[in-house]
């Protein structure tokens, strides 16, 4: 397990939501920070943030996208702090509707930020920490990414979502695996909250000029804008209360991290289904009146 006190955490997304808690938490407990966010207002606002509350922070605009950016990123970290032992790859935006309604760019966007954004971490956090490890015998390293419940459920209207967030939670058991098959002093979890509330119905306030919706959001894409915003914002658990458990999690090696496991019937349930070749179950078995609502705005 990893010391905390000291070592060096890098946040993708930190300037909100679960990734500014993350950054508050390691603070807390003595690391130094790089914080990374394609935002740079709200990146400014927690960087002076964290650095009067007295850790040392390395700050960059960063578009996780980007596999030079992230590069950077990594470069600069080992530059400033000659280590890196905590990564969270957690930088994310949401976009919704029936799943042949969305445009080439939507998937871009969402791929690129969700799923790009995750492959570029893993691909060079987990080799710049290995790097770490053959100098230091003693080095511990943890790496969590930030799937979601989307990425073991698919409810409708969230196609692009749901499959960037499998195609995270499968990176992540893979990461997991190998990690452990070549012994590596390196820890992994995935992430998957359900419904917290954040900026992640906002997203759109972060989607880059060339990859911009090119006509009027569809019926569907504003039915699940509407249903998605309502969500979030009514969410019980904190984005607090998510980092907590994350990090008791990484104290306990624990891969799997749920903020909402009550919402793991469906997942058993899907999982029936595929191991009985059933079709999918009922999404809305339980709440048929999201379906009714969803489907009144078609
Ligand atoms: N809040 C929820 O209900 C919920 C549920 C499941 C999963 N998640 C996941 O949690 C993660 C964190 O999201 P959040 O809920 O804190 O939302 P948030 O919008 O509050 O924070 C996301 C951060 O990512 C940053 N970002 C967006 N695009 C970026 C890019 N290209 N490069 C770098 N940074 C970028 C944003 O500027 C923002 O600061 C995401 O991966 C999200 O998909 C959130």
């Amino acid at each position: 397990m990893i010391d905390f006190k000291g070592k060096v955490a890098v946040i993708t997304g930190a300037g909100s939501g679960l990734g500014r808690e993350f950054a508050d938490i390691a603070s807390s407990l003595g690391m130094k920070l790089v914080l990374a966010d394609v935002q740079a207002d709200a990146l400014e606002r927690a960087t002076d943030e964290l650095l009067a509350k007295g850790s040392e922070v390395l700050a960059m605009v960063c578009d996780v996208s980007k596999g030079a950016h992230v590069q950077e990123l990594a470069d600069a970290a080992i530059a400033r702090f000659h280590g890196i032992h905590l990564v969270f790859n957690n930088a994310g935006v949401g976009s919704g509707g029936l799943i042949w309604e969305n445009s080439e760019a939507d998937w871009e966007w969402v791929l690129g930020v969700n799923l790009w954004g995750v492959i570029h971490g893993v691909r060079i956090f987990t080799r710049a920490m290995l790097e770490c490890a053959k100098r230091d015998p003693s080095y511990r390293g943890h790496i969590v990414n930030t799937a979601s419940m989307a990425g073991l459920l698919n409810a409708p209207a969230m196609g692009v979502y749901n499959v960037s967030k499998h195609a995270v939670v499968s990176l992540s058991e893979t990461l997991y695996h190998d990690l452990q098959l070549v012994g590596a002093p390196i820890g992994a979890s995935v992430l998957c909250p359900y419904f917290v509330p954040t900026g992640i119905s906002h997203s759109h306030r972060n989607r880059p000029d060339e990859l911009k919706l090119d006509a009027a959001p569809t019926a569907s894409q504003m039915a699940a804008q509407a249903l998605t915003v309502k969500a979030v914002e009514s969410g019980k658990v904190s984005a607090t209360d998510v980092a907590n458990l994350t990090f008791e999690a990484i104290r306990n090696e624990q891969f799997y991290i749920f903020s909402h496991p009550q919402a793991l019937g469906g997942v058993a349930e899907r999982m029936d289904a595929i191991v009985h070749a059933t079709n999918p179950p009922d999404p809305y078995a339980a709440t048929p009146h999201v379906r009714e609502m969803l489907r009144s705005r078609l």
